[in-house]
């Protein structure tokens, strides 16, 4: 991680909860006895939490779940029949119809923002619904969704989560050849895109990326475009309909399909140590459970608050904190399509001011960003409306902390760390704003019902008592809970329940301080975190040698101020191959053509040689020594094949700084 968060870990006050959190949803004493009774008794517990959703036949069964390996299997509320578009607006509807449901802020400060009642939600998203089954699909059916940030991709989701499609929402800033491996891999049966995708004043193209993508896909995959911003594209007669249009034709009616608790809601591709990125499974009842849970208790939400979580929707945080969670808790949530600095590093600040908003969820690399920016960009508005602050996606250093807490929160918000993974669904280890004193820089203890483990790296002895560090592992089964890989069950074993038996591994490091409290210390397998987004190095790795020029290449991550951090690659040329910036610069639009621009190496170097054993293994050990700029301490290189490649290496690295 770019700032080690902790180093100092005795040493390390807890910041004393701030007035006004008297009557929090959760307080230190219904924590303690409630985190208790959860792990006591989760059967009891989840039993009771699954009457926050309302089923349409209502579950006997509540849990059902083994880590064990080779017959892993996780089912919760597996008897149970509910519909998640119901539970996320229907239910609503008598109370609350006339309550906005969503709040769209516009890239463009100047265009005008829409506002979405829970009225009108239904109405969008049973004539969505109803557009989809035209179209032939149905139930089990999946559809990707490849949107910018606007209310349909809300719609879509929910669209689908009412007739039981599965959906799979990619990023809009990922390359065609990464949208039409995700059609491919879950074999979609349509895709829902628009014309062109505004942010930050620039204009991404994704219908014509979708054209590009659709070339390597099956012809029968139809595409509905939104036409948002208006822009011109190509149309294929047949093949391409405009969604807006369909809609307005369609019936209003549309009734929810009953589903399984355990029929899956949405796949959503991320990145590993290998191989190409898998997809992460998410089913209807435990993962509705665990998002309205932890939305609620996390920021400590409270009817009639303005919710606002940053992320973008193709993340899984947008997925549970901008649509799922605020939605089954007849919230209003804020969507916003721009970006934190554009036109100015004060937009986000404007942003909370325009719609007073109560709760405001962000990452640490966003505050980096605008921490460098001058805090004269917060001063200008007024925050008075904030009551919660939330991180997400990296550990926070200390001093982005800090500032956050001074000039966002001005000393009288707590602010929530949530550890948590694409894997998990919702958060795992978190602060609560009224029951756990935050620590700057540590996620502090386990959301109910979850047990952490330290494990030691070798062994896989479970580490007991406080200051210790190891891996991160989790004991038991959450509602949350990923529950398969889509098609391959085995990988979704190999990968979380193999190497630490009877355990939910994470991949990250951690140490559990004097006061039991967690800090994450990153991770401890080949994927990288740069601006809180998970990058598998064997997937930038693989775009590169994909390149005529390039005959080897080996990625690691190292220390970035903004992004946390940065892509640095080590490239090998084709013999004859002349290195220089030009074909530097090539190999990164390259990378951004192959996976997109979050994977965009920062740093090439031109290697003659990579570090290796006499096997052949890429030592990453050193590369990653040397990328860090700390090849004082490279360690044992005697096992290297050829010793003299590492001082080539050292005498040409890019990160000087
Ligand atoms: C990895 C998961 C689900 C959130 C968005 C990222 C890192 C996430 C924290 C945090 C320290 C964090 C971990 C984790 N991470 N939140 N509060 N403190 N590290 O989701 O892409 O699935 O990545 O992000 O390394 O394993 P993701």
């Amino acid at each position: 991680m770019g700032a080690k968060a902790g180093s100092d870990i005795q040493a390390t006050a807890k910041r004393p909860i701030p007035p006004g959190f008297e009557n929090a949803h959760v307080t230190p004493q219904i924590y303690a006895e409630r985190y208790a009774a959860s792990i006591r008794d989760p059967e009891t517990f989840w039993a009771e939490e699954g009457k926050r959703l309302d089923w349409i036949k209502p579950y006997t069964k509540v849990k059902n779940t083994t880590f064990e390996y080779g017959k892993v299997s996780i089912r919760w509320y597996e008897d149970g029949v509910l519909n998640v578009a119901a539970n996320c607006i229907d239910r609503h509807l008598e109370k609350r119809g006339d309550q906005v449901a969503i709040i769209w802020e516009p890239d463009d400060p100047n265009a005008p923002e829409r506002r979405i009642t829970y009225r009108e939600l239904a109405d969008k998203v049973a004539r969505m619904a109803n557009v989809l089954k035209a179209h032939g699909v149905a139930k089990g059916d999946r559809v990707v969704l490849y949107l910018p940030m606007i209310p349909e991709a809300a719609f879509a989701m929910l669209a689908c989560a009412r007739i039981g499609a599965i959906h799979s929402v990619v990023f809009g800033g990922f390359s065609p050849d990464a949208l039409a491996n995700r059609i491919n891999d879950c074999d979609a049966k349509l895709v829902i895109t628009a014309d062109t995708a505004p942010r930050g004043g620039r204009r991404t193209p994704l219908k014509s990326n979708t054209d590009a993508a659709l070339l390597h896909c099956d012809d029968k995959v139809k595409c509905l475009v939104v036409k948002h911003t208006g822009d011109q594209t190509t149309w294929i007669e047949g093949r391409d309909f405009d969604l807006l249009a369909e809609m307005e034709a369609a019936s209003p009616d549309c009734p929810p399909e009953p589903m399984n608790a355990e029929d899956p809601l949405f796949i959503l591709y991320t990145s590993g140590s290998t191989g190409k990125p898998k997809g992460v499974v998410h089913t209807s009842g435990g993962y509705l459970v665990y998002a309205s849970m932890t939305h609620q208790l996390t920021f400590d939400y409270r009817d009639g608050d303005i919710f606002w979580c940053t992320a973008d929707v193709g993340w899984v945080t947008g997925h549970s904190y901008i649509v799922y969670g605020p939605l089954a808790n007849g919230a209003t949530t804020l969507m916003f399509e721009g970006v934190p600095t554009w036109p100015d590093p004060g937009r986000f600040w404007a942003v909370c001011e325009k719609y007073k908003v109560n709760q405001f969820y962000t990452a640490p690399t966003a505050i980096r960003a605008l921490m460098g920016q001058g805090s004269e960009w917060v001063e200008k508005y007024d925050l008075s409306s904030l009551r919660v602050l939330g991180t997400v996606g990296e550990p926070i250093n200390p001093e982005a902390w800090a500032w956050y807490d001074k000039h966002v929160g001005k000393g009288r918000c707590p602010i929530v760390d949530t550890w948590w993974q694409t894997e998990t669904g919702g958060h795992m280890i978190t602060s609560l704003p009224g029951a756990i004193e935050a620590k700057p820089g540590s996620a502090t203890l386990p959301f109910f019902g979850v047990k952490p483990v330290v494990l030691d790296p070798q062994s896989g002895a479970v580490i007991e008592g406080n200051g210790v560090e190891g891996v991160l592992a989790i004991a038991d089964s959450w509602p949350g809970q990923m529950r398969t890989v889509w098609g391959d069950h085995q990988r979704f074993q190999d990968t979380y329940f193999q190497q630490y038996k009877g355990y939910y591994f994470t991949g990250d490091g951690c140490r559990r301080d004097e006061d039991g409290y967690y800090w994450i210390t990153g991770r401890v397998d080949d994927v990288i975190n740069v601006s809180g987004h998970r990058m598998g190095t064997a997937e930038i790795e693989s775009a590169l040698v994909a390149h005529e020029k390039v005959a080897e290449a080996a990625v690691v991550g190292y220390p970035h101020p903004v992004k946390g951090q940065g892509i640095y690659a080590y490239v090998t040329l084709m013999a004859g191959v002349e290195p220089s910036d030009e074909l530097r610069k090539e190999l990164v639009k390259w990378v951004r053509q192959e996976i997109g621009p979050i994977a965009s190496p920062d740093l090439i170097q031109f290697a003659p040689g990579l570090p290796k054993t006499r096997s052949g293994k890429i030592m990453r050990r050193i590369l990653r020594k040397i990328a860090e700029n700390d090849y004082g301490s490279l360690g044992d290189t005697s096992t290297l094949a050829d010793p003299a490649v590492v001082d080539d290496l050292i005498a040409n690295r890019m990160n000087k700084g």
